[in-house]
């Protein structure tokens, strides 16, 4: 079909010790100028297929071969020279460095020695510096501006969105001319309009005639842009079928191994007495300019509201602040009556709050730390997991069996419940950080982004949780940027828009489109006295 592939793969093994085969004789060509989807479970072994192509894990068995000729990477360098970039499922930039630092870090010997001094340069100030500097800053221009990714060259990581930091890194490969792509879940972190905006970037890429590996859980993407789409299940390979050939079913299907449905069961909610009462709040951003003003709003036990908006409209700082990690600088925030304002995070815990972090690797794990370790991270100090006068002794034997038990109950796919989390794929570290909340039966649980990076069948079972919860009667404030998740799961649907709350509905009243125009700020529904009635 293809006259050049750009990508042989064949009969690939990869064993971790333990004899855990991610990899099990997978054998994939991929075509010069094709988009190539790449689908499967958590940790049905698509990030390690793909490391192994790059380089960075060296292969059990097997033959790689690029554009026909058989090659034995030792790391990414060699992989990079032969014009393959990898965008990675968690970014690798350096948050304190800038856009242009990090572009050229690696990519220019001259830079390499120099990384140490890097944060201190500013070629505006500094017109000593190599001239190189200012080259690679042009030349990040036109990379930006020829492939739709405007970005400050000056700006900072740290102060960049997770969907900026994403152009940084597909800056980063282009500008070590790739031609091969590898992306790695790169819509799990965006929006629904930052997605749309990186397939039109991935648009352009075709045009040009590069080769794309798109790793995605979202079926729908694949069926958008891709030519061919793979499947792999528990290391092995399910079968590759033309775009036009399948269907969103048929791929998940082909993924989980049983059909899935797409629509979640339920009933109506049926709320009662108010648990979260937030009253008239005021959070600052990190800058210390206003990014919740004014908020005030309820959740019922019994009941989801669901938070809608673009990233960046104040809906982290307002979820950070009700869980305590952030300052309020004006208003309340009430659990069944009882004032939190002040509460740090332990104590609301202890209050009865569950919360799922938006970014499992920054907030929600400690990576060195073991499966077990995590699940149970927070609850340390208290019963029934510490023991002893003051706390000081963790009982092993519960722990373990807490353990075992969620593991069980979220299906987290690992070896050893006393290895480093950091052996679970993606997906599976995810699961811990929504078993951690979920697991201590809390009253009130706070979830952001709850299914981010989760395949479909691990989705469906956390959206069932979430309902479950509901109809045991937990309060639940979902805040997500996935439009199908807020309306198939809330109750009712608030929408956020720099930082003001501009409208409640129920997902009956509304539809996507009408949430997409109130989350752009193009309309304004009800005065916000009226909010909380
Ligand atoms: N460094 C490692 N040591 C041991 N086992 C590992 C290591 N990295 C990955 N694994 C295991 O290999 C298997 C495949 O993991 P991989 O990360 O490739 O899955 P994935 O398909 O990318 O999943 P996800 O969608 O969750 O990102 C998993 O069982 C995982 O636990
Ligand atoms: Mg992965």
């Amino acid at each position: 079909m293809f006259s050049i592939y750009a990508i042989e793969l064949e009969n690939i093994w990869k064993v971790f010790p333990g004899n855990v085969q991610a990899n099990c004789d997978i054998t994939l060509r991929i075509g010069e100028g094709e988009v190539h989807g790449l689908l499967g479970e958590n940790g049905a072994g698509k990030t390690t297929l793909m490391n192994v192509l790059y380089g960075l894990l060296s292969r059990t068995s097997g033959t790689v071969k690029i554009r026909g000729k058989e090659v034995n990477f030792k790391s990414p360098q060699d992989a990079i020279r032969l014009g393959i970039g990898m965008v990675h499922q968690h970014f690798k930039l350096i948050p304190i460095m800038t856009v242009t630092e990090n572009v050229v870090l690696g990519a220019e010997p001259l830079y390499a020695n120099l990384t140490a001094n890097l944060k201190y340069w500013r070629p505006s100030i500094n017109p000593a510096l190599p001239t190189n500097f200012r080259s690679a800053e042009k030349k990040i221009l036109r990379i930006a501006e020829e492939n739709g990714l405007q970005i400050d060259p000056y700006a900072k990581i740290q102060d960049l969105s997770v969907g900026l930091q994403q152009r940084v890194e597909l800056i980063k490969i282009l500008y070590r001319d790739a031609d091969i792509l590898i992306l790695d879940e790169p819509t799990a972190v965006l929006t629904p309009q930052e997605v749309d905006e990186l397939f039109e970037t991935l648009e352009t890429f075709r045009k040009e005639g590069k080769t794309i590996i798109l790793i995605t859980h979202k079926l729908r993407e694949p069926m958008t842009i891709c030519d061919r789409i793979t499947v792999l299940r528990r290391g092995e390979l399910v079968g590759t079928v033309k775009r036009v050939d399948t269907s969103r079913e048929q791929l998940a299907e082909m993924m989980v191994g049983r059909p899935v449905v797409f629509r979640v069961a339920k009933t109506p909610a049926k709320p009662t007495d108010t648990v979260l009462s937030v009253e008239n709040l005021h959070v600052q951003d990190d800058r210390g300019l206003p990014a919740v003003r004014d908020i005030s709003f309820e959740v019922k036990r019994g009941e989801i509201l669901g938070l809608a908006g673009v990233h960046g409209n104040g809906q982290d700082e307002l979820v950070e602040a009700i869980w305590g990690l952030r300052k309020v600088h004006h208003g309340e925030i009430y659990i069944e009556g009882e004032r939190v304002t002040k509460y740090r995070p332990r104590k609301m815990r202890a209050t009865g709050v569950g919360y799922i972090p938006q970014d499992r690797q920054k907030q929600g794990l400690i990576l060195d730390f073991t499966t077990k370790e995590n699940l149970i991270l927070g609850g340390q100090h208290e019963p029934p997991f510490a023991t002893g006068p003051r706390g000081f002794l963790l009982n092993a034997l519960d722990i373990t069996n807490y353990s075992n038990i969620l593991v069980k109950d979220f299906d987290i796919r690992l070896r050893d419940i006393d290895e480093p989390i950091s052996t679970l794929s993606g997906g599976n570290q995810q699961k811990v950080v929504a078993a951690r909340a979920i697991g201590p039966n809390p009253k009130l649980l706070l979830a952001s982004h709850p299914t981010r990076g989760l395949d479909v069948g691990a989705t469906e079972y956390i959206h069932n949780v979430l309902i479950r919860m509901r109809d045991q009667g937990v309060a639940i404030f979902l805040i997500s940027a996935d439009l199908d998740e807020i309306r198939n799961v809330s109750d009712r649907i608030a929408v956020i828009f720099k930082g003001e709350l501009v409208a409640i509905r129920t997902p009956e009243e509304t539809d996507e489109r009408e949430l997409g125009l109130l989350m752009a700020g193009e309309q304004r529904a009800i005065p916000s006295e009226e909010l909380t009635q």
